[in-house]
């Protein structure tokens, strides 16, 4: 199986890493020439190991010498390797940023994370308070109950902003949010699924989860597949996803973390209906059925189009 990757990224030294949180590390990551980025952006780590995973830019868009990042130790994988084996003056290589969770115009926001999902927030909020947009607040769901040293990061941004050990705090703050507000939340796929199922009427939910949504293993029929612009049509089984049949044949997909939370393999889809399975791309984007995100989503009916 060929596995392209999406771009060759950049080595970046290890400048700091400390704990700011319950569980949660800040690793800062020192660079030159960065490029900017927006609020929303993400970038995939790839680690000694040759894991790679998306975390959340949570630093200042214009800072072109360090990326910040807020990791979360999930008792294994990744995390574990950066909250126990990274040191100070290691390298490691990083690619992006890219920005799937994009903070668009409102009269009103709204900002919730649970954990480490607070890191995209921190420049949305940075960025909504530079514009004087009000009213707009935060609440961080943290299990450290407010003390250490996030909590006081977040509490800093604001009157309205803080964090907190009892998640109803957040599920109180959506309930009194007016129409038009945009809530924003990140952090668990519990989490921010829960804000999105308790939205008022006239609240827009954008989500963004940090940990993998169960997915189905692979295609649950065979279907084909067309690449429309090689004129090639290779065959899914039941079983298989999409993206290891195109690697299979040879077509050279990016790939980063392999479980729908990332977009590296997203795909233009130009005939036939996805059945979507990941957490990345948008209500519109789905509706529309012209992506694919090819690690985990499938064809919903035997014959798929892409742009490929
Ligand atoms: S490789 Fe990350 S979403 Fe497919």
């Amino acid at each position: 199986m060929t596995v392209a990757s999406i771009d060759a990224g950049r080595v970046m030294r290890v400048a700091a890493l400390r704990p700011v949180g319950d569980r949660t590390v800040e690793l800062i990551l020192a660079g030159s020439g960065l490029p900017r980025w927006a609020p929303g952006a993400h970038v995939d780590l790839v680690l000694p190991s040759g894991q790679v995973r998306p975390y959340s830019l949570a630093g200042d868009p214009d800072d072109a010498r360090s990326w910040r990042l807020l990791i979360a130790y999930s008792g294994g994988g990744a995390s574990a390797q950066i909250h126990h084996a990274l040191r100070v003056g290691d390298e490691v290589r990083v690619r992006g940023p890219r920005n799937l969770f994009p903070l668009g115009m409102a009269p009103r926001y709204l900002f919730l994370a649970s954990g480490a999902g607070i890191a995209p927030l921190l420049p949305m909020a940075r960025r909504v308070r530079a514009a004087r947009i009000h009213p707009w607040s935060m609440i961080h769901i943290d299990a450290d109950g407010g003390t250490g040293a996030l909590a006081a990061e977040v509490g800093s941004l604001g009157p309205d902003c803080r964090s907190s050990s009892d998640p109803a705090t957040a599920r109180d703050a959506l309930a009194l949010a007016p129409s038009r507000t945009a809530v924003y939340a990140c952090g668990s796929g519990r989490f921010v699924d829960a804000i999105a199922d308790a939205a008022p009427t006239g609240v827009e939910v954008h989500r963004q989860r940090f940990d993998a949504p169960p997915t189905e293993p692979g295609a649950a029929h065979p279907f084909e597949l067309e690449l429309a612009r090689r004129g090639e049509t290779v065959r899914v089984e039941a079983g298989t996803s999409v993206l290891t049949a195109l690697h299979r044949a040879g077509v050279p997909v990016p790939v980063a973390c392999g479980t729908g939370i990332c977009g590296a393999c997203v795909v233009g889809v130009v005939g036939g209906e996805v059945q979507h399975r990941d957490a990345v791309l948008r209500a519109a984007d789905r509706a529309a059925s012209r992506l694919i995100v090819t690690c985990v989503s499938t064809a919903a009916g035997d014959r798929l189009s892409l742009d490929l």
